[in-house]
């Protein structure tokens, strides 16, 4: 029986955030190269964005290239880069007929020309839509966003546009590439790996964190489901006890 059944529909998410890992073992473990994982990478990402809409999940973001990844061997890094671009260019119809709005968070200027220009016409052709959010983190850390952040609160502060006393949790909120859009209730990583690899460290503070070991190819609908209801077995205290939260439901 697919796990689908059991899921509450009332309680899902409101916005799932994955680390989609292990397309490099996938390949390699089936004697190809990396890219080749990272081609069939493709496919799950979009079964993972129709289970998605299935449970009125608003918001998908995906981790698509950390800062870091720019340290990978040059021929991967172009790769990635160039699978973006057809990606995003073949794909844009489809999710503008279902209704997507396409973002991307991080430091967007960084990425080739190219790239920057296939994400902001998807993200144009598709912002007055009013289904699912899928936001794609591209040349995105964590550190990065929360250093930005940290310069651009202080030349507010410095110039006298800002008081310390008003600087809050939901301020710095607003001021994160993330900007307007509801943290993580759920983060999942596939590949076995248990780290969040420089994602979203703030807006996670109170994600319940889901791991699985399936390489991020092989991780379909299904994967997306199971993850979906063990998130429901939760109980989210957010520091209160048990008791309260029972009362409130
Ligand atoms: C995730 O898969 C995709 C990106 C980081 C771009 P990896 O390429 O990290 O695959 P593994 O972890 O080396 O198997
Ligand atoms: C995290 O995966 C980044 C993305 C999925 C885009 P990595 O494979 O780069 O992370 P590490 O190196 O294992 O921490
Ligand atoms: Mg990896």
């Amino acid at each position: 029986m697919s796990f689908l059944s059991k899921i509450n529909k009332d309680k899902t998410p409101k916005h799932v955030a994955i680390i989609m890992d292990g397309n490099g073992r996938w390949a390699q473990q089936q004697g190809h190269d990396r890219l080749f994982g990272h081609n069939f990478g493709v496919e799950s990402v979009r079964e993972v964005l129709k289970a998605a809409q299935e449970l009125n999940v608003k918001y998908l973001t995906l981790y698509a290239f950390s800062t870091e990844n720019w340290n990978r061997p040059k021929m991967e890094v172009d790769g990635l880069m160039d699978l973006l671009v057809r990606s995003i260019s073949n794909e844009v119809d489809e999710l503008h007929e279902s209704d997507v709005i396409i973002s991307g968070i991080g430091d967007l200027d960084g990425l080739p020309n190219s790239c920057k220009d296939e994400l902001n016409a998807a993200y144009e052709r598709t912002k007055n839509n009013k289904g699912i959010n899928l936001i794609l983190a591209l040349n995105y850390s964590a550190r990065w966003e929360l250093t930005e952040v940290n310069k651009k609160i202080a030349a507010k502060v410095q110039s006298g546009k800002l008081q310390l006393s008003e600087i809050t949790d939901e301020l710095i909120s607003n001021e994160l590439t993330t900007k307007g859009i509801p943290d993580p209730e759920l983060l999942i990583r596939t590949s076995g790996e248990l780290r969040i690899s420089n994602f979203l460290l703030w807006q996670i503070a109170y994600a319940e964190l889901y791991f699985t070991d399936k390489l991020w190819p092989d991780f379909k609908k299904e994967d997306f489901y199971e993850a979906i209801l063990d998130y429901q077995s939760r109980e989210r205290r957010f520091g209160m006890v048990s008791a309260q939260i029972e009362k409130n439901l």
